[in-house]
């Protein structure tokens, strides 16, 4: 059998520096490549690092070759808030790196590939309240509409060529790590941090918005099961529904005032409210529990007490 060796596009961002450390911990540090467009930080140079333009295709496919590449987990993209600055260079980003990635997957014969797609797929039409896995899909965002897409091409990459590709709709991520990058759930990782360091937070949606969340390490241990568990268990190839909490703002305000009783919240919403209130309030990950046996670890409590604990160090 060939050795795990694996490649992580987008390490840098919110969620690839944590998936890059729970890489290492199951495939061992010398194993994981982890790459992106800026330069290493933190946590990112203690392993090996490649700087990557994953637009760069040939570079791409050099990098897997050389290196005997046999798994890709491939998270950059634009978000949803930050896509809408650019939904021209958003679409072209987010598509043309999948299609790249899954190419490789297919030219290359890698033995796995892993894919985010996001709660961003569903829109105003959707059932709001514990969202099916199927159901109507209306994206308003040019992140949402890229992610719908992104799951058709991974669906055809599967039933054409049988690549073996995996994919999650992540609700909105949460740790103290490393800052989001542009997204509408993002105000739930900047309220902790600006309730210690102000004790108060203009929050950016309003009061009573509730949207799907999931605390960091829920979100790398719910991509690491689905990357380790026996290809046949893998019912779905588009992307599973996968939850853990939902709240709005005036909830996680409350958890946080068990902590830092005069904390404060105003809420101002802009134009991500739009885009919240185009989203599910719930989830209904059913298939991926009974697929391949998904639980989740942290409710709203249990992340609020783990974050500021850690960030008070
Ligand atoms: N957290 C993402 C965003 O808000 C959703 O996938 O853009």
């Amino acid at each position: 059998m060939k050795k795990t060796k694996v490649l992580l596009i987008g390490a840098g961002g919110q969620l690839g520096s944590e998936l890059t450390q729970g890489l290492w911990a199951l495939h061992g540090i010398d194993n994981v490549i982890s790459s992106d467009i800026k330069d290493p930080h933190g946590i990112l140079k203690e392993g090996r690092f490649e700087k990557l333009d994953v637009m760069q295709k040939d570079k791409l496919f050099e990098l897997i070759k050389t290196n005997e590449i046999t798994q890709v987990y491939h998270l950059a993209a634009l978000l949803s808030a930050t896509g809408e600055q650019d939904p021209r260079w958003a679409w072209k980003l987010n598509m043309e790196s999948l299609l790249y990635v899954l190419e490789a997957a297919h030219e290359l014969k890698l033995d796995k590939v892993y894919w985010p797609s996001s709660i961003a797929v569903f829109g105003p039409t959707t059932p709001k309240d514990n969202t099916p896995q199927d159901t109507i899909m209306d994206p308003t965002t040019v992140y949402g509409i890229t992610k719908l897409a992104g799951e058709r091409w991974c669906e055809y990459f599967f039933k054409r060529y049988g690549v073996d590709v995996r994919s999650l709709r992540y609700p909105g991520l949460i740790g103290y790590k490393t800052q989001p990058g542009g997204g509408t759930t993002d105000y739930a990782v900047d309220i902790y941090f600006k309730a210690l360091a102000e004790k108060s937070y203009g929050c950016f949606l309003s009061a009573d918005t509730y949207l799907p969340m999931m605390y960091m390490s829920d979100a790398v241990k719910a991509t690491i099961d689905l990357m380790e568990s026996p290809a046949e268990k893998i019912k779905i190839r588009s992307s599973y529904n996968i939850s853990s909490m939902s709240f709005c703002p005036t909830q996680i305000a409350a958890a946080i005032k068990k902590y830092i009783p005069d904390f404060k919240i105003t809420c101002q919403p802009d134009f991500r409210q739009a885009i919240a209130d185009s989203w599910p309030r719930s989830i209904d990950d059913s298939r991926a529990r009974s697929d391949w046996g998904w639980q989740h670890e942290f409710g709203l409590e249990e992340m609020t007490k783990d974050i500021l604990e850690n960030l008070k160090q």
